[in-house]
């Protein structure tokens, strides 16, 4: 057995991780002796798959005759649509938490590379692109047409065919294609199916500490609590198990509980830690001044004993108007196409003692009222709607209390703690479906197709833009096929049909001009000329992001000077076909035949100045954007409390019901002892919090370009020095916001137990990468 005392030693690869052994001679052994004492971080491909195998879990070839008309014509038009028919094999009976976390793992790697393949070998994600010009790439560059009519349409916001132009293949030519066929291309679709077993892989019912075999008990003596996170009857029972879990930093184990997450601060759950979520947390995007109607609505809602609190909202309306915020999230029944109070909830089944049960998960619409300290910077949550059903009647309403309290008297505030959880659970599906998934992932995307099909690849502007799209269009189908109707749709309130709904609307009411960094800070109240003041000091966020901003922006102006030279930029950009092409495209309607992105927020460009705020944009959303809101959802969402991604009893329907909530009815209310949603809600965040490598970074790009280059003479590219010059410039500046960005985090508040480092260069990814 391994000594507890020789340290940890990373075994890779394979980053399986064990103990040093003591063996004759005094030299020492990295490999415990014994199976049973390695904690396995990662299975073996080949076994796992043989495994998948060995119970019937393997992917199943879907004839297309197996289709009827309808579902071929559905199909034709948009293969992804195979998804909705393919039935996945029944679960596995029974299983432990740290068996299926493994499991998922290895299954979301393979479904990925399975897409990256596809993607490849397609054309449409190549490791090496063949030059083309536009009139072969609009041969397989096409938009898919959602279609809420068709039940098996897949209906997420106009994306990349996968079917390419079904012309084309057709009536393929010899080069420059995919090297796909058509059959080939359904026959690939296969892959898909892949994607269909992750939920077959979550076992009906999880197996307790108890229930496990007496191996598992020797390896969790050593290696860790093969248990459940999500078990308890109250708060502190899962804080512990949490604790318990992180303190054990004798060993690393390459799993989630080797990262921090919030769940390690005492103070987790204290309005200072909840409102500072809004400022540097997973979504820092949305929070905005409040309006009229949200003020009144506040000042009119509350009752007698929330005099005092009352009075502060009306003094701050009056003389301090613009301190007053909100996250809205009333818009949700609307924009899933439900009835102004109808009840948020989807039902769903699960084994219980070996029975199947019917259960229920609510979502909830919130809004929360925050003050903004105009000299210490800090946001205080002071009233909240739990669940905004229409009408001031039709809704909860809860205040906070004035003067705030302390930590321990906030902690056993139940209703409060209940009300800032609908907050939270709200901000749950606005940030993983409307601000990650739809404005960066899938935004992004509609760009990249828009751009391959109106320039080709030697103009200038695709060239300053295809470095931006590592990987992007593989992990958005992987995204499509497995995290929306797997995980995502697992785990909210909303029915597939209202989710379908939601990202649909997101996507249509994305404002592409609004959210330039500095208009969007702007027309949410903090203008960029203010972001060094006081007020500003903890939204370290947009102190990074605007800066990010600049940086890109100056690069792109220089670069692009270089093709649209003074004083002729305006003319020369109005008179470039491809630039014409691309905005038409970006906005024309989607078609089943020759259609667009229907995305009529992007900018008609017919000025220098338009064309380098579009450029600037894509690589804004492709790099900081998505880097801050994807790589913190580990830290904020593995201790699942925190952000719930739904719950799990109705929502109170009045203010005394919400007020007599003890401990219990909010542990009833949480994920906990709901292991299957705990799981992925925790899990998933962790697989996609990875830290991109050195080489995916955006200052490795900088310095890439500047090298590669610096070494050209003018005969090889007329712009060699000039463009040696801008990326030398990019770098440096990408390298100065080390210490830029350094100094915003330190300016939080709370920056001696939380460090705000995600835009730092080393974590500024260069594109979507995960
Ligand atoms: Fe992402």
């Amino acid at each position: 057995m391994a000594s507890q005392d020789s340290g940890p030693v990373l075994l890779t690869p394979g980053a399986a991780v064990g103990k040093t052994e003591p063996v004759i001679g005094g030299e020492t052994q990295t490999w415990p002796q014994d199976p049973e004492d390695v904690p396995i971080a990662m299975w073996d491909s080949g076994t796992f798959v043989m495994e998948l195998i060995n119970l019937h879990l393997s992917p199943k070839k879907l004839q297309l005759t197996e289709l009827t008309k309808s579902e071929q014509k559905t199909v034709n038009a948009n293969p992804e649509a195979l998804l909705a028919v393919a039935l996945p094999p029944p679960c596995i009976k029974e299983g432990t938490y740290r068996g299926t976390q493994l499991a998922i793992t290895k299954m979301y790697e393979l479904v990925e590379s399975n897409y990256k393949s596809y993607m490849d070998a397609a054309n449409f994600e190549p490791t090496v692109p063949t030059p083309l010009d536009v009139l072969k790439k609009r041969e397989f560059f096409s938009f898919t047409c959602p279609n809420l009519d068709d039940p098996l349409a897949d209906n997420f916001p106009p994306h990349l065919n996968l079917a390419a132009n079904k012309d084309w293949s057709i009536k393929a030519e010899t080069s420059q294609k995919s090297s796909l066929s058509p059959v080939d291309l359904f026959n690939k679709m296969r892959l898909a199916q892949l994607s269909q077993l992750l939920p077959s892989l979550i076992p009906e019912s999880f197996l307790g500490r108890s229930a496990s075999k007496a191996a598992q008990t020797v390896a969790n003596l050593k290696f860790g609590d093969m248990g459940r996170p999500d078990a308890g009857n109250t708060i502190k029972e899962v804080e512990d198990y949490q604790r318990r879990e992180r303190g054990k930093s004798f060993w690393k184990r390459n799993d989630i509980f080797d990262l921090p997450n919030i769940g390690d601060l005492i103070d987790w759950y204290t309005d200072e830690r909840f409102a500072q979520q809004f400022f540097t947390g997973t979504n820092p995007t949305t929070i905005e001044l409040a309006s009229d109607f949200w003020i009144k609505h506040f000042l009119d809602s509350a009752q007698p004993e929330d005099a005092k609190i009352r009075t502060k909202i009306e003094k701050l309306s009056k003389e301090a108007r613009g301190s007053l915020y909100v996250q809205d999230y009333s818009y949700f029944r609307e924009a899933a196409g439900m009835g102004a109070s109808d009840v948020i909830k989807c039902e769903y089944e699960y084994v219980d003692n070996g029975k199947k049960v019917k259960g229920t998960r609510y979502g909830v619409a919130a809004v929360c009222l925050f003050h903004l300290s105009e000299d210490t910077g800090k946001l205080a949550p002071l009233a909240i709607v739990c669940d905004w059903r229409g009408s001031k009647e039709n809704s909860v309403t809860i205040y906070n209390q004035e003067p705030p309290r302390s930590g321990s008297d906030q902690a056993v505030d139940w209703p409060w703690r209940y009300a800032k959880t609908c907050v939270q659970t709200s901000d749950w599906l606005q940030h993983e479906v409307t601000v990650h998934l739809t404005n960066t992932h899938l935004i992004e995307e509609a760009t990249i197709v828009g751009v391959q099909w109106s320039f080709p690849d030697t103009h200038f502007v695709f060239q300053l833009l295809y470095p931006h799209w590592q990987k992007t269009l593989a992990l958005n189908a992987a995204a499509r096929g497995t995290l929306v109707p797997h995980v995502i749709n697992e785990l909210i309130g909303f029915t597939k049909e209202q989710s379908t709904r939601f990202t649909l609307h997101a996507f249509n009411s994305f404002d592409f001009q609004g959210r330039y960094a500095p208009e969007d800070l702007r027309r949410r109240g903090f203008p960029p000329e203010t972001l060094n003041d006081a007020r500003s000091r903890n939204y370290a966020w947009a102190r990074c992001i605007h800066s990010m901003w600049g940086k890109i922006r100056r690069y792109v102006e220089g670069m692009l000077s270089l093709e649209y030279p003074q004083p002729n930029a305006d003319r020369d950009v109005a008179r470039d076909p491809c630039i014409r092409d691309w905005c038409e495209i970006m906005q024309k309607d989607p078609a089943f035949k020759d259609g667009g992105a229907g995305l009529k927020s992007f900018p008609t460009i017919r000025t220098f100045d338009q064309l380098v705020d579009a450029v600037t944009m894509c690589i804004h959303i492709a790099s900081p954007q998505h880097t801050s809101i994807n790589y913190l959802q580990n830290y904020y969402q593995a201790f699942v409390i925190n952000k719930p991604p739904c719950l799990y009893t109705p929502p109170p329907v009045s203010r005394a019901e919400l007020m007599a909530y003890k401990e219990k009815e909010f542990v009833l209310a949480l994920p906990i002892n709901h292991p299957k949603e705990w799981l992925l809600a925790s899990h998933i965040p962790y697989l996609l919090s990875f830290k991109p490598g050195d080489k995916e970074s955006l200052i490795q790009y900088a310095c890439s370009k500047y090298n590669v280059y610096k070494a050209k003479r003018r005969d090889e590219d007329r712009h060699a020095p000039e463009i040696a010059g801008y990326a030398r410039k990019f770098y440096t500046e990408l390298a100065d916001s080390e210490l830029e960005f350094k100094k915003f985090g330190r300016d939080t508040f709370d920056s001696s137990v939380i460090t705000y480092d995600v835009l730092s260069p080393s974590w500024n990814a260069v594109s979507i990468l995960i």
